[in-house]
């Protein structure tokens, strides 16, 4: 099991605790409240980092133990571990989510119960504290409930309980920055948790419980069965379940934290609990991995999540379509001909791109019944989008100029990235039937973008970004604030998106 964490903030650190973390500057030398602490110890600082070899190096730390008059058994020194701040690639805040991170784990490998740490004030405003604090919870995360204790006893067992005090200048503006930080960290969270679950576990029927579960925060949310969906037609996330023994379900969340009558904002999610790839049925080679299938309804849940715990003052919709593709005898096959929601006729060539007939229809519903200001779609949508872009960013598709710009720049400042790719009439003709009006693949070229070209069939001119997260949402390498498989990555992303453009 993994440890809790308890992060506060106060104003100086006077307490006995077991760890002091102050920063050094670029040159090594101490400032502000550190170099006053430092003071207390009566050591000449200049000749000991001289003689420890410390000058402030990136990745450096000083570590001593028993410091004299100090309440702690060990005082830390760290280096900026941050990245260089490039201007184009991360925000001024990234810098911070990244030191957190990157101190969590040095706490965790010192096995330190209690911490105190000390921001240089002069220039640590509450986003950065908040967003320090965000970095220590992302990266103190694990995955571990599948590890029986016999297995766990191979590494030292980790402290129980694990206290870091934030000392700060102004308690009060910190702690409503903490609050909203790490509103959006826990949804994080739970998008990480729903894409780590294994696929016996974590089905159509168990997501849609994680999504009721929210009620319990004051989101609305219905859920349709497989019978209310074929009701009103939609043919063509049905027939995506059709192989499984796992009905498919659709999940819808209502925020109503704006006025009445306001037009919502929507966020719709790809939630396929597994992809086999059904009768077109995959190689054997990481297919384990297609539980991670759902992380775009993850993603959407966890956005739910966030922005009722922050009480965001708009209001919100999020909905999730949930399906498991299965080969069998009453699978889908390819040539077969389904009907959409919105009467587009769609041939099935492979019955692996699934994603987007389960889009299809939850696309077309979200428009019909909400008439949002934008919808946006999160899906694990395409391989092709990690030849094309690698892990680093996601891919963007948009048919809103606007919206596309507010994406990639909340990608910058909250450090989940996005990367626009194209849309046009030229990639419509790869995915022309011969038998019905559209066909759900377009062969080898393009994959990525006949893919979103096909979404765009379901949007019905909405203002609407597709975000294809396949290479991002798992799998991704370990940084300073994910060590994880999955990622839960988009959570920050339009958190970031609505609270900097739309809640004014
Ligand atoms: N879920 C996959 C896409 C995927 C692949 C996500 C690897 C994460 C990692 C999707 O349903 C799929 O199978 N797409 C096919 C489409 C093809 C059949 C046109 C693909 O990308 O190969
Ligand atoms: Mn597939
Ligand atoms: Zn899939």
């Amino acid at each position: 099991m993994s440890s809790l964490l308890d992060i506060k903030t106060s104003k100086l650190p006077t307490k006995k605790t077991g760890i002091i973390a102050i920063y050094a500057g670029q040159d090594g030398a101490l400032s502000g409240q550190a170099a006053e602490l430092w003071e207390q110890t009566g050591l000449n600082w200049k000749k000991t980092a001289t003689a420890a070899d410390f000058e402030g190096k990136k990745g450096q730390v000083f570590s001593l133990v028993s410091p004299p008059n100090l309440p702690c058994d060990r005082l830390l020194i760290l280096a900026d571990e941050a990245p260089e701040d490039d201007k184009t690639e991360v925000s001024g805040l990234t810098k911070w989510t990244a030191k957190g991170g990157a101190l969590l784990a040095r706490l965790e490998a010192l096995r330190c119960q209690k911490a105190a740490v000390i921001l240089d004030v002069s220039e640590t405003g509450p986003e950065q504290i908040a967003e320090f604090a965000a970095g220590l919870r992302l990266r103190h995360y694990t995955f571990d409930k599948y590890k029986t204790a016999k297995k766990d006893d191979r590494k030292p067992k980790p402290p129980e309980k694990l206290t870091i005090v934030l000392h700060v200048a102004d308690k009060p503006a910190t702690d409503r920055a903490l609050k909203r930080r790490m509103a959006s960290v826990e949804g994080t969270l739970l998008a990480r948790d729903l894409v780590n679950e294994p696929p016996n576990v974590l089905g159509p029927r168990e997501f849609a419980d994680v999504a009721l579960s929210l009620k319990e925060i004051g989101v609305e949310v219905e859920i349709l069965s497989a019978k209310d969906m074929e009701k009103l037609g939609m043919g063509s996330l049905l027939c995506v379940a059709r192989g499984s023994e796992k009905p498919a379900l659709m999940a819808i969340m209502q925020w109503k934290g704006g006025k009445k009558g306001q037009k919502p904002f929507a966020f719709v999610g790809k939630g396929v609990c597994f992809d086999t790839g059904g009768i077109s049925i995959k190689p054997a080679g990481s297919m384990e991995e297609m539980k991670g299938d759902m992380g775009g309804a993850a993603a959407v849940v966890g956005l739910m999540k966030s922005l009722a715990l922050r009480k965001c003052p708009l209001n919100v919709v999020g909905v999730i379509g949930l399906v498991e593709n299965m080969p069998d005898g009453k699978a889908t096959r390819p040539g077969d001909i389904v009907t959409a929601m919105s009467g587009t006729t769609i041939e099935i060539i492979n019955t692996d791109a699934e994603g987007r007939l389960v889009l299809a229809d939850a696309l077309w519903y979200t428009q019909d019944r909400f008439k949002p200001e934008f919808m946006i779609n999160l899906a694990t949508l395409t391989g092709a989008i990690l030849i094309a872009l690698g892990r680093d960013h996601a891919g963007l598709f948009s048919n809103d100029d606007d919206l596309a710009k507010r994406l990639y720049q909340a990608g910058i400042t909250s450090g989940e990235k996005v990367w626009r790719m194209p849309l046009g009439p030229a990639y419509d003709k790869l995915i022309k039937s011969r038998f019905a009006d559209i066909k759900n693949t377009g062969g080898r070229l393009a994959g990525s973008i006949t893919a979103a070209q096909f979404l765009q069939h379901f949007v019905n001119d909405v203002p609407w970004a597709h975000l294809d997260i396949a290479a991002t949402g798992f799998g991704v390498p370990a940084s300073d604030i994910n060590k994880s498989w999955a990622s839960g990555f988009g959570v920050a992303l339009l958190d970031q998106l609505l609270r900097d453009n739309y809640e004014s």
